[in-house]
């Protein structure tokens, strides 16, 4: 069972997973928010191993009923609510989806898989999380020195271990710590298997053009406003999305029971640096003349209690699995840029609010 399939990473997990693993039956269950989209699998929807199943992770009878239904044995949680911005206007949704979606499902597969004969044996829950539980990190470079993308690839002394402190900041991150302890808790307690990852800033194609690179590729496109929080010096650590999920294969299958992995690009950019980087890429792909658009970016108030940067030590994954990223970020804004102009009927869908009705022509009368 895959939650959240329709989103953005999950719909490369389950793609990932459905292509690669033929003799897995796959269920994505997924609520269909606004960020969950049917069309981010339509090349897979109809493979013989792959079940959709539109549902409320935070609905306990149902997600207990499908998991005896199916006798699964694995869960890999995705589902969530996932961008800080909306957390800050909204952080009850947060607290539901994330905290009680995720103890829902947790308890419905400690009974599943307690009243089978093999109980836990060969069960795993994996949860997703992201590295934003750990709080923002510090940065040491002198103010002057910044000026210079080329010269650095990291930003300060510190990074986020596995066994760094927890220190949410926003309702996001706090929402998805809470979520992160109870799957912790669920092993110390009931001898649940799980395992919990934590990943950095993720990018690439399908994602809501809500985040920062698929929104500001869409607003180049159509000379809007680029809207840069603060000075724009808040540092990320950005990964492909087929790395991600690559990972999850991994560790799904040779993560160590109880373990936290780290996963993350070692790729710290500011977010002044990635949206020059995105104004030149796009105009070059769109045949304007290069940097034509950089008078679009507009430096606008900061979000409530940004975090300053995130940078990621992944050494753990990478050594005891042999993890590494695929990509030069590079060459995956390339990718993801061209993408996302290759696919200009998927996000004007998805801007327009057209997708939401994929569910209903695919699967009513089914
Ligand atoms: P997303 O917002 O694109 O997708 C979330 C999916 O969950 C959507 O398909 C949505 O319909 C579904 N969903 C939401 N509430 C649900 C509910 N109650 N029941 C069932 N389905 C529900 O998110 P994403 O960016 O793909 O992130 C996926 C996971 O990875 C999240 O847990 C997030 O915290 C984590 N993560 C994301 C990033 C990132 O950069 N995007 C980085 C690290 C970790
Ligand atoms: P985002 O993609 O929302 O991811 P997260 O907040 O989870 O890191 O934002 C990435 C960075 O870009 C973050 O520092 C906030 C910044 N940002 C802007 O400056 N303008 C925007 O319009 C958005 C959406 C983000």
């Amino acid at each position: 069972m895959i939650t959240g399939g329709a989103g953005f990473i999950g719909c490369h997990v389950v793609r990932l997973f459905v292509n690669s693993h033929p003799d897995y039956r796959i269920i994505n269950v997924d609520k269909l928010t606004y960020a969950g989209n049917l069309a981010n699998l339509k090349d897979i929807e109809s493979s013989p191993n792959y079940t959709f199943v539109k549902g409320d992770i935070c609905d306990f009878e149902a997600m207990l009923s499908l998991m005896r239904t199916h006798h699964v044995d694995g869960i890999i949680h995705l589902a969530a609510e996932s961008h800080v911005d909306r957390s800050i206007s909204d952080p009850f949704t947060f607290a539901q989806t994330n905290v009680m979606g995720t103890l829902s499902l947790l308890q419905a597969a400690r009974i599943c898989w307690e009243e089978s004969p093999e109980r836990y044996e060969g069960k795993r829950f994996y949860h997703i999380s992201t590295d934003e539980v750990y709080g923002a990190l510090a940065m040491t470079m002198p103010e002057g020195e910044l000026s210079d993308r080329s010269a650095h690839k990291v930003y300060g002394n510190d990074f986020f271990t596995e066994d760094k402190k927890y220190q949410p900041h926003s309702p996001y991150s706090a929402a998805k710590a809470s979520s992160d302890h109870f799957v912790r808790a669920f092993h110390d307690t009931y001898g649940m298997p799980t395992v919990v990852t934590n990943c950095s800033n993720n990018y690439g194609p399908y994602q809501f053009p809500e985040k920062l690179i698929p929104l500001f590729i869409n607003n180049i496109c159509h000379r809007r406003s680029l809207p840069v929080y603060g000075q724009g010096l808040n540092v990320r650590d950005w990964l492909y999305v087929e790395d991600h999920a690559r990972a999850i294969d991994l560790i799904f299958h040779k993560g160590r029971t109880a373990e936290t992995y780290n996963i993350g690009g070692h790729n710290e950019w500011r977010n002044i640096d990635i949206v020059r980087l995105l104004v030149s890429t796009t105009d070059r792909m769109l045949g304007r003349k290069e940097n034509e658009d950089m008078n679009l970016i507009t430096y606008v108030t900061d979000r409530a209690g940004h975090d300053l940067r995130y940078a990621i030590d992944s050494s753990k994954l990478q050594q005891e699995l042999g993890w590494v990223p695929s990509l030069q970020f590079e060459e995956g804004i390339e990718r993801t840029v061209r993408w996302y102009l290759d696919n200009e009927q998927w996000l004007d869908n998805v801007t327009s609010g057209d997708y939401m009705n994929y569910y209903e022509k695919m699967y009513s009368g089914r």
